[in-house]
């Protein structure tokens, strides 16, 4: 009887163990999941413009109509406009090309705020590029401004790109 009892007692630790053993296990499992799930994600694109002199509209985004790398699809080529996918660090750039003596003004936006402001004052052909890191949170809209109507070199010339880092 004493023996049943040790055995049952014994039994029933082994199988606690057991049992914390493996909640132990798919806690870790879904944790490493969720991990390899943020180190998967891609975020990626370069657009530039169609046409090799094109033009923009002052106050409003540029339109870098030709995307030549749309990883994760979070940019418009209509509108312009980058959207996060999900929260992160992401990096920008742009570089701005302009024809003759041309000044550019074109700044970054995040949610209609200037987050990056850039001017270049030309007497010639001229490129100049922008770069900000910046963290976004799922939803965030990030584009390119330029401050008045403008002609410049487009095509392969000017372009506007940005890559997700780090999601968390
Ligand atoms: C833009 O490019 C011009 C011509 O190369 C250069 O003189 C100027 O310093 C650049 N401006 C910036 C902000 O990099
Ligand atoms: C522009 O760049 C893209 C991508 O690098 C290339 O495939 C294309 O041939 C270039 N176009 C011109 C006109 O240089």
């Amino acid at each position: 009887m004493m023996a049943i009892g040790l055995l049952v007692l014994l039994v029933l630790m082994v199988s606690k163990v057991d049992a914390d053993d493996v909640s132990y296990l798919q806690k870790e499992t879904t944790a490493l999941k969720l991990k390899i799930d943020l180190l998967s994600k891609r975020v990626f694109f370069k657009a530039t413009f169609q046409d090799p002199i094109a033009s923009c509209k002052g106050d409003q985004a540029v339109i870098f109509d030709s995307a030549q790398t749309n990883v994760g699809n979070a940019y418009s080529s209509t509108s312009g406009v980058f959207t996060a996918p999900f929260r992160g660090d992401y990096v920008f750039a742009y570089q701005t090309f302009s024809y003759g003596g041309a000044d550019i003004s074109w700044d970054l936006y995040i949610n209609d705020q200037m987050a990056l402001r850039a001017r270049s004052r030309t007497s010639d052909d001229t490129s100049n590029e922008s770069v900000l890191p910046v963290t976004l949170q799922a939803g965030d809209r990030v584009y390119v401004k330029s401050h008045l109507d403008l002609t410049f070199y487009g095509r392969n010339h000017s372009f506007f790109a940005g890559w997700l880092v780090t999601a968390f």
